[in-house]
């Protein structure tokens, strides 16, 4: 194995979604590195459908996680979820988007995107945006672990992409697929393992 195939095994087997982080402040260069690493991913068609917000004004954050957190409220209640279990769920939500040094929101827009008359091709070509856009997250969570931070995506902007848009003022191409949340680690992360390659892997 060369340096680089070694330096990249070891870094892919370390990553660890982080949770916990220090108040320490991720300066700006560093966050632009991040990004600059997440737009190096391959797109479809290289159309490069990523958006992102990185969140920085923290009235901005309160507003938005409690805008999100009454919709995620609402669709627990309807799951029949019990009241205190509902506040647990949603305090857990608060906290980590609020403890996080810095929020990055990934969006897609289908702007830059081929579009089809038929429904089966015009999905297609959304589910590719969907994928450069992961690829691009990926990229950025692999960055940050291997600049010392820690990171997590969450999911729940994908829920309410309405809301997201509206507090940030985003534009109405602009469709929420996630955040991540960064900081410098204040816990380890568990490893929690994976399915051995039999399992996933089929050979023909
Ligand atoms: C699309 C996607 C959505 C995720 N959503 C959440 C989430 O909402 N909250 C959370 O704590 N972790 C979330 N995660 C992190 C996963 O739980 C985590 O990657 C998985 O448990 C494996 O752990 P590891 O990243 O430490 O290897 C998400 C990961 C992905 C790729």
């Amino acid at each position: 194995m060369t340096e680089t195939q070694k330096a990249y095994q070891e870094l892919v087997e370390t990553r660890r979604s982080i949770r916990k982080f220090t108040g320490q402040p991720v300066p700006r260069a560093a966050l632009e590195r991040l990004l600059e690493a997440a737009c190096r991913a391959p797109s479809a068609h290289n159309r490069q459908p990523w958006r992102f917000v990185v969140l920085q004004d923290y009235d901005l954050r309160q507003q938005l996680i409690s805008e999100m957190s009454e919709s995620f409220r609402a669709d627990l209640a309807k799951d029949g979820m019990p009241q205190d279990e509902i506040e647990r769920a949603v305090e857990r939500g608060r906290d980590r988007m609020l403890g996080a040094a810095a929020v990055v929101l990934l969006f897609l827009s289908m702007e830059g995107m081929d579009s089809y008359a038929d429904s089966v091709r015009q999905a297609a070509e959304h589910t590719m945006a969907v994928q450069s856009v992961s690829l691009a997250a990926g990229q950025l969570l692999l960055a940050a672990h291997a600049a010392g931070l820690g990171a997590c995506w969450v999911c729940s902007p994908l829920f309410t992409p309405t809301i997201v848009r509206r507090v940030l003022g985003l534009p109405l191409s602009w469709e929420a697929q996630g955040m991540i949340a960064l900081g410098y680690p204040d816990e380890e992360g568990r490893d929690r393992g994976r399915k051995a390659l039999r399992e996933v892997v089929l050979w023909r």
